[in-house]
């Protein structure tokens, strides 16, 4: 063997090590095909970081999930960072994963109180009004080209825990009306895709949800195209409220799609094995509450613990997600499995 073919076979020795160990197939019933038997589109939050370096995680994810919703790429500091200079890039390696794994792609998110540029700070109320409608016929635009963005949040976290509306530059500067004016830009801009709501902590019926249940009934009374509302669930051990069901049952009733959108159950770390069981509970528990509403899809924020944005911003907390860091199953996958399946 000559001294090149020593040092290739050396080098791809020292790539293969660095992006880690390769995935073994995950056991049982994909979650995709058990999502689907139940007319539920499961899919997962992706990094397109990661997507590139972290062997396994690809192939993972086409193994298990019909649908990705990219976890920052599309957010408007990521796509738009210098007005009118889109950057779209990102986004597309999301995209592109998908297309190339049958997928969908779930558009997160056109407008935020978080994650936006700091060029907006600068504009005026009318200048806003006009950056926000051009954004997001600019973005939708270009994914509607994409044939696989069918779905988008387009309004995130715009409700208040309290009951109010969120305090944001777009309430501040342009009054309640953003929201249905990026409604109206992104169908203008994709007659098709399903547009929805998407709010975090509102899982029971109290002063948050009621405030959405107001704000989305206006909508709809006012025939401003919206779909659907998600709820991301972000959880802990704390478990779901037992009225959640409930709740979403009255969004469903104004006749819109009802999606759980980010979910994960975050642990104090390290966790015992009882934690992981209990954890492995309220999985199941989501996926249950999903399927009472005949839910559209459930997106998990996440699938395994070393890709996780529960451990990166909160101190003390990780190990959210179905998978280890490994992408060895935890009881929470075979809960979320078992609950996809049983009647
Ligand atoms: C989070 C991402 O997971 C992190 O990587 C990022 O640093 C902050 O945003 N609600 C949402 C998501 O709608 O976009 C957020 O994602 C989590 C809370």
């Amino acid at each position: 063997m000559g001294v090149g073919v020593l040092i290739l076979v050396a080098l791809v020795g020292i790539a293969i090590l660095r992006q880690g160990p390769q995935a073994t197939p995950l056991p049982g019933e994909p979650l995709n095909q058990l999502g689907q038997a139940r007319g539920i589109v499961v899919g997962t939050a992706v990094r397109s970081q990661v997507l590139k370096a972290k062997r396994g995680y690809r192939e993972l994810i086409a193994q298990q999930f019909a649908s990705l919703t990219p976890e920052n790429e599309m957010k408007w500091e990521i796509n738009e960072p210098q007005q009118g200079e889109f950057d779209f890039g990102p986004g597309d390696e999301v995209v592109d994963a998908a297309k190339s794994a049958g997928q969908v792609v779930r558009g997160h998110t056109l407008i935020w109180h978080a994650q936006y540029p700091g060029w907006l700070k600068e504009l005026g109320p009318k200048r806003l009004a006009a950056a926000t409608k051009e954004h997001i016929a600019q973005v939708v635009g270009h994914y509607r080209g994409s044939g696989v963005v069918n779905v988008w949040d387009v309004v995130n976290e715009v409700v208040a825990d309290d009951g109010g509306l969120r305090e944001s530059i777009f309430l501040r500067r342009l009054g309640p009306g953003f929201i249905a004016g990026a409604f109206n830009a992104a169908r203008a801009a994709d007659p098709k895709a399903k547009l929805y709501i998407n709010e975090i902590g509102a899982e029971s019926i109290g002063p948050k949800s009621n405030r959405l249940y107001e704000v989305v009934r206006g909508l709809k009374a006012a025939k401003v195209p919206i779909d659907g509302v998600g709820f991301q669930v972000h959880s802990n051990l704390g478990g779901l409220p037992g009225d959640f069901v409930a709740n979403m049952q009255r969004f469903k009733a104004l006749g819109l799609d009802i999606a759980i959108t980010e979910a994960d159950v975050g642990l104090k770390l390290p966790p015992s094995e009882a934690d992981l069981r209990r954890q492995a509970r309220i999985y199941g528990r989501i996926v249950r509450a999903c399927k009472a509403v005949k839910c559209a899809s459930l997106t998990l924020w996440g699938f395994s613990d070393g890709h996780s944005w529960i451990s990166e911003t909160q101190a003390g907390m990780g190990a959210a997600t179905l998978l280890d860091e490994q992408f060895q199953p935890k009881p929470a996958f075979r809960a979320v499995q078992r609950a996809l399946a049983g009647s």
